[in-house]
C-alpha cells in the first residue's frame, strides 16, 4: 500500500505520517509539500531516513510535478491535507487560499483519474458549515447541514469539496471527505490560537483575544484526528462525507484562561483586542455517523491533551523559537501591531 500525503509537513498531516508509520509499518508514505510559511521540515526529521517514507518538495498545483510523482509511486491512496489554513491570513490576501484550495485539488484529482486510484481523501473543516449562534446550544452541525461559509478560507475549503463530489458523481472517484472541528496538540504552528498563547505566555507578552473572547470552537486532540482519517480511508464509504469532531465546546477565553493557569501566568496578560472581521460565533460537530458506522470515538479528553500540549511546547522550544524567529516576527505586527 502507497499513500500520498499531502501537507505533511504541516500540523495535522506530519502528525498522520507518524500515526501511519507507526501503525502501518508495511505502508510506504510519500509526503508531498511545497514547504510554504506552515510548512516545516525539520517536524519530519524522525522519519526522514525511514525506508518506507520519501519526501518530496512540490506545490500540488504543479501538474507535471504531481504527474511525475504519481508515475514513480503508483499511489493506492491520496490523502490531501495540504491547504492554506488561517483564517486570518485569507482576510488579508485570498487569492493564495483559491490557489491552493481549490486549484491544488483539482489538479490532485486529475492525477487520480488518469493514473487510477483506490481512494482520494479531501481533508476538510467544520467551518463549511458556517457558524451557529452561542443561544441554541441544542444545534450541531451535520452532514446533511448547508455549506454557509464566512471567510475566504473557509470559502475555498467549500469551494473544494463540492469539486471533490462532482468528481465523484461525474468520473465516479472514489473519494471521501471529512470535516473536522478545532485540533490542537504538538507542531500546531504558532499563529493559531492555542499555540500562540502557549508561546507568548512563556515571554510574558500579551495574549491577544479577539473581540470578548466568546467565540466558542470544539476542540480535538490532534492524535484523534489522525485515527478518524485512518478509518474513513479504510472503511469509509466512497462518495461519503463524515463529521469529526469530540462534543469539546469551549469558549476562547476560558481557553486562555485556562493556558495561563497552567503556566503559573497571571491573567492580566490576556488583552482584548479588535474582533476578527467575519468572525464565526460557534462551531459544534455532531460525530453521530462516524461513530455509528465506523465506531470512531475520541480517545484524549480535553483536560489531559490540553496539559500534554503545554508540555510538548515546553519541552520542544527549539521547534517553536526557530519559527517565531523568522518571517513569523514581520507577520505578527502586521496582524497585532496596531488591532
Ligand atoms: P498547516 O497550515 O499547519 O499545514 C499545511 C501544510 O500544507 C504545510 O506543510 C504547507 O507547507 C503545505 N502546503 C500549503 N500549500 C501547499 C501547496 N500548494 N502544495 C503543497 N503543500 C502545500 O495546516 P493544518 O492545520 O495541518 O491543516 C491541514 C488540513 O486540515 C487543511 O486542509 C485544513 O483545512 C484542515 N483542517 C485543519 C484543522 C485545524 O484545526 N488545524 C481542522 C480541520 C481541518
Ligand atoms: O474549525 C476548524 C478550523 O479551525 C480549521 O479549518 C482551520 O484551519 C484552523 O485554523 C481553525 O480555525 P479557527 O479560526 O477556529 O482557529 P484559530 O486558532 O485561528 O482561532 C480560534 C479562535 O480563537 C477563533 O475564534 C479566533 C480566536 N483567536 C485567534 C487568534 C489567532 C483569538 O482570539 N486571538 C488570536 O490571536
Amino acid at each position: 500500500m502507497t499513500i500520498i500525503v499531502t501537507g505533511g509537513a504541516g500540523f495535522i498531516g506530519s502528525n498522520f505520517i507518524f500515526h501511519m508509520l507507526q501503525k502501518y509499518p508495511q505502508y510506504r508514505i510519500v509526503c508531498v509539500d511545497k514547504l510554504t510559511y506552515a510548512g516545516n521540515l525539520s517536524t519530519l526529521a524522525p522519519v526522514m531516513e525511514e525506508p518506507n517514507f520519501r519526501f518530496v518538495k512540490l506545490d500540488i498545483c504543479d501538474k507535471a510535478g504531481v504527474q511525475q510523482v504519481f508515475e514513480e509511486e503508483h499511489p493506492d491512496i491520496v490523502v490531501n491535507f495540504a491547504a492554506e489554513s488561517h483564517v486570518d491570513r485569507s482576510i488579508e490576501d485570498p487569492d493564495i487560499f483559491l490557489q491552493t484550495n481549490i486549484l491544488g485539488t483539482a489538479t490532485l484529482m486529475n492525477a487520480c483519474r488518469k493514473y487510477g486510484i483506490r481512494r482520494y481523501h479531501q481533508v476538510s473543516t467544520d467551518e463549511v458549515y458556517g457558524d451557529l449562534p452561542l443561544d441554541r446550544p441544542d444545534l450541531f452541525f451535520t452532514e446533511n447541514t448547508p455549506l454557509h461559509t464566512s471567510s475566504p478560507y473557509s470559502s475555498s475549503k467549500a469551494g473544494a469539496d463540492l469539486l471533490v463530489l462532482a468528481y465523484h458523481r461525474t468520473y465516479g472517484l472514489p473519494v471521501t471527505i471529512s470535516r473536522c472541528s478545532n485540533n490542537y496538540g504538538p507542531y500546531h504552528f504558532p499563529e493559531k490560537l492555542i499555540p500562540l498563547m502557549i508561546v507568548n505566555a512563556l515571554h510574558d507578552k500579551p495574549l491577544p483575544v479577539y473581540g470578548k473572547g466568546e467565540n466558542v470552537r470544539d476542540w480535538l486532540y490532534v492524535e484523534d484526528h489522525c485515527k478518524a482519517i485512518d478509518l474513513i480511508i479504510h472503511k469509509g464509504r466512497e462518495g461519503e462525507v463524515y463529521n469529526v469532531g469530540g462534543h469539546n465546546e469551549m469558549r476562547n477565553i476560558d481557553i486562555v484562561k485556562l493556558i495561563c493557569k497552567e503556566l503559573g501566568k497571571p491573567e492580566s496578560l490576556i488583552t482584548f483586542v479588535a474582533d476578527r472581521k467575519g468572525h464565526d460565533m460557534r462551531y459544534a460537530i455532531d460525530p453521530t455517523k462516524i461513530h455509528a458506522e465506523l465506531g470512531w470515538l475520541p480517545e484524549t479528553k480535553f483536560a489531559d491533551g490540553i496539559k500534554k500540549t503545554i508540555r510538548w511546547y515546553l519541552d520542544n522550544r527549539t521547534w517553536w523559537e526557530t519559527i517565531i524567529s523568522g518571517e513569523y516576527r514581520d507577520y505578527y505586527e502586521k496582524m497585532y501591531g496596531n488591532r
